[in-house]
């Protein structure tokens, strides 16, 4: 069982032991669809899951900015990233509906996420929200590095993003420019590289696939065609648990 109380009507078993229980359930205004979408930064998860909610009417979560907004309270204070008492102090005062997404994003915050992104208690401190807005009616699609593996294990699709270094950094530094803030490409590869790394190696939920995550890799992909490509491995998905 989860450590908290999860909403009625939700079971957090896997996924696959949920198939028969989900397919009688379709008729009942509370079941909840839960689409789990992790990756790497700048892989192209935050697009499709954007995307993906709208489609399909969900409501969409961006987790990454959750630990944006603990850094950005932590260096705003005048303390740094690594120190734990702050960070911790931090995510528990946090409220999670006022982000200012813009400023968020800005890459000094980048790093620093990643930093608090690493402390066990931040994350233990950030779960619930997290599981709470997943299960809201009529389900979300949620993206980030833990979606699959830890805040929703039961979820009915877990998409895994992934693309090369190289074309991930392009992406990123495309993305930066255009909002007008410096980025030289191969600062940006040597900044996703160690974030990567630093996401990877942590003990406390590291970035890497469920089990029965679905990988989609973008390297050769544009938005369109990525996001074709999700809603392929949804569908088809969805399409199986009807038939089972
Ligand atoms: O997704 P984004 O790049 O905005 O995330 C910023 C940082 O937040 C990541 O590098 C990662 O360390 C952390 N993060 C996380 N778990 C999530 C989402 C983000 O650890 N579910």
């Amino acid at each position: 069982m989860p450590p908290f109380d999860p909403p009625p009507g939700y079971d957090w078993s896997p996924s696959d032991d949920r198939t028969e229980k989900h397919s009688q359930d379709t008729h009942d205004a509370q079941v909840t669809m839960i689409i789990a979408i992790d990756g790497p930064a700048a892989s192209g998860k935050g697009t499709i899951a954007k995307q993906v909610a709208g489609i399909y009417g969900l409501h969409h979560l961006d987790t990454g900015l959750i630990y944006r907004a603990v850094a950005k309270a932590v260096l705003d204070a005048g303390h740094s990233p690594d120190n734990v008492r702050e960070a911790i102090d931090a995510a528990i005062a946090l409220n999670p509906r006022k982000f200012e997404e813009a400023a968020l994003k800005a890459q000094v915050i980048t790093e620093a996420a990643s930093v608090v992104a690493a402390i066990p208690e931040v994350r233990q401190a950030l779960m619930n929200y997290q599981r709470e807005f997943a299960t809201r009616p009529p389900g979300a699609v949620l993206d980030g590095r833990d979606i699959g593996t830890v805040i929703a294990p039961g979820a009915d699709v877990k998409l895994f993003v992934v693309a090369t270094p190289e074309v991930r950094a392009a992406r990123r530094t495309r993305e930066l420019l255009a909002r007008g803030e410096p980025a030289d490409e191969q600062e940006v590869l040597a900044d996703l590289l160690r974030r990567d790394e630093r996401d990877s190696r942590r003990t406390a939920a590291p970035l890497k696939p469920a089990p029965d995550a679905h990988l989609l890799d973008t390297t050769h992909l544009g938005i369109d065609a990525a996001f074709r490509a999700a809603v392929d491995i949804i569908e088809a998905v969805r399409t199986g648990r009807k038939r089972g």
